[in-house]
């Protein structure tokens, strides 16, 4: 299955009660694909973004490096990565400007950036002592 048919079959897995905004990642790591979806709590603060469960599925699974993500929601224009994932998806790139974020909906709209891009002259682990 394509990255963007695993994003689109992530989205329709979402437990959205509260906002309804049903959002699929679908991510490639270590040339494996992964999928995670939005998880709303009714403590709503520990609701968990799909990109962040994506990510949390190739970390448990072992892979490390980042190659590309797709998210597929309802919004017309496609939306963009909130600013935690964009940090959390920046965290397993090895070059933040080689790594395409590509946002669709079900009306084959379409955005892409870097995440170099969403997240410009980012904080990481090189920074650290
Ligand atoms: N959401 C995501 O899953 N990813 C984003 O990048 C933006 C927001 C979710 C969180 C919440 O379940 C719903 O969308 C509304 O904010």
């Amino acid at each position: 299955m394509k990255v963007e048919d695993r994003a689109k079959h992530a989205q329709q897995q979402a437990y959205t009660p509260y906002s309804k905004f049903k959002v699929g990642a679908a991510i490639v790591m270590d040339g494996r694909t992964y999928e995670g979806c939005n998880v709303e709590n009714a403590s709503y603060p520990l609701s968990v973004c799909a990109e962040r469960n994506a990510i949390a599925a190739g970390v448990a699974d072992g892979a490390r490096h980042l190659e590309e993500v797709v998210v597929c929601t309802d919004s017309s224009p496609p939306s963009s990565p909130c600013g935690g994932c964009r940090q959390v998806l920046r965290e397993f790139c090895k070059d933040p400007a080689k790594v395409t974020v590509t946002s669709i909906n079900s009306k084959g709209e379409r955005r892409s950036w870097t995440v170099e891009q969403l997240l410009p002259d980012s904080f990481s682990g090189a920074e650290l002592p």
